[in-house]
């Protein structure tokens, strides 16, 4: 099952650069000057959930990493610098959650010239995308601006991996101003989308050093993944569903799916086996609304962390480049 090709070429990554203080950003920010912003991005993404359903997790999944990959603003800025979308796990981002915001801003550039950020805009189409799959509507407050550079050594540093432990998730979310419930939630989004294959294959063929797969995979599930990922030489560009039965469904399914051991990543599963966060993964799994809930609020702090405002970060005229880059 190959649903991607990649194609890796300089984009962005590092347009949002999202702060630490909510009441910086506003509901009404662009009420004067593009008051229309919502109807605009909506257009668009529906019509882009309809034909490319991938669009979705590529979007969700984008703004999480701009949230994440922060970058100083004031180290120096414009050419040169490496995009950060070609460096390591920014690498597997999907295409389609660029091409989203690429069209959102087109179209947007037309009506409100010159006046809305590209941070702004993954932040709207992210929660159209979450909603249009089935998840909960919650406001977004607007006003970021755009970074003036992006570091491709901050990727690493900012990001977590399929194989991170508990105490490691729970260090990088807290440096970030999240909570261990925003963990657990915001990793609830992995209920929609897919992961290449070389994100689990430990687990399913050397667990640990073992050489044995890892023993909290489901018998079904464990044969299933070894049939679509053989352990070598396998087409790199093979993914496999988060979620196997509803995997363009945003609902609840995840948490449900860690208690049967059926996580598809080192990360997830860990999420029920560890005992601080295994009564979260158990509450949500039974209660579709708290879930919702506790994620709306995790996208709305993730979506305020380190944000850009004014001189700071310029809004761009082309998502893909800093407007001095040319
Ligand atoms: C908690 C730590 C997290 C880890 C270790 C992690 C890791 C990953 C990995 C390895 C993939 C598969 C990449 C690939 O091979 O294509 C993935 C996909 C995805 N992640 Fe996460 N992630 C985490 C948190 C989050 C958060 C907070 C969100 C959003 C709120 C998110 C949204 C997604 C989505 C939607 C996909 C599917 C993308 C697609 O199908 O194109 N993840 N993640």
């Amino acid at each position: 099952m190959i649903f991607f090709s990649f194609y890796f070429v300089s984009y962005l990554v590092g347009i949002a650069h999202c702060s630490a203080v909510h009441h910086q950003l506003s509901l009404d920010f662009y009420s004067k000057s593009c008051p229309q912003l919502d109807q605009l991005v909506s257009s668009v993404t529906s019509r882009r959930f309809r034909d490319f359903p991938v669009s979705g997790p590529a979007t969700i999944r984008l703004f999480f990493h701009d949230c994440f990959v922060e970058v100083p603003s004031n180290n120096g800025g414009g050419g040169g610098v490496v995009v950060e979308r070609d460096v390591g796990d920014n690498k597997s981002l999907a295409p389609e959650g660029f091409e989203a915001v690429d069209e959102v801003k087109a179209l947007v550039e037309t009506k409100c010239p010159a006046v809305v950020s590209c941070a702004d805009i993954l932040a709207i189409a992210a929660r159209d995308f979450v909603h249009l799959a089935g998840g909960p509507y919650y406001q977004v407050k607007k006003g970021r601006r755009d970074s003036k550079v992006s570091l491709a050594s901050k990727v690493k540093l900012n990001l977590p991996r399929a194989n991170s432990t508990i105490d490691e998730l729970l260090r990088l979310f807290t440096s970030k101003g999240l909570s261990l419930a925003d963990l657990v939630a915001l990793s609830g989004a992995h209920t929609i989308g897919f992961s290449h294959c070389d994100q689990f294959l430990g687990r399913l063929y050397n667990y640990k050093g073992t050489k044995k797969p890892d023993p909290f995979i489901d018998p079904r599930l464990l044969k299933a993944l070894q049939m679509s990922c053989p352990h070598f030489g396998g087409n790199t560009d093979i993914v496999a569903p988060f979620d196997v039965q509803t995997p363009f469904l945003f609902d609840h399914m995840y948490y449900g799916n860690l208690e049967a051991n059926m996580g598809l990543l080192a990360s997830d599963q860990a999420l029920f086996l560890d005992n601080r966060t295994r009564p979260l993964v158990q509450a949500f799994g039974k209660d579709k609304a708290k879930f919702f809930e506790a994620f709306s609020l995790g996208m709305e702090k993730m979506g305020a962390i380190r944000i850009k405002r004014g001189k700071k970060g310029e809004v761009r005229r082309v998502c893909s480049k800093h407007n001095k880059s040319g």
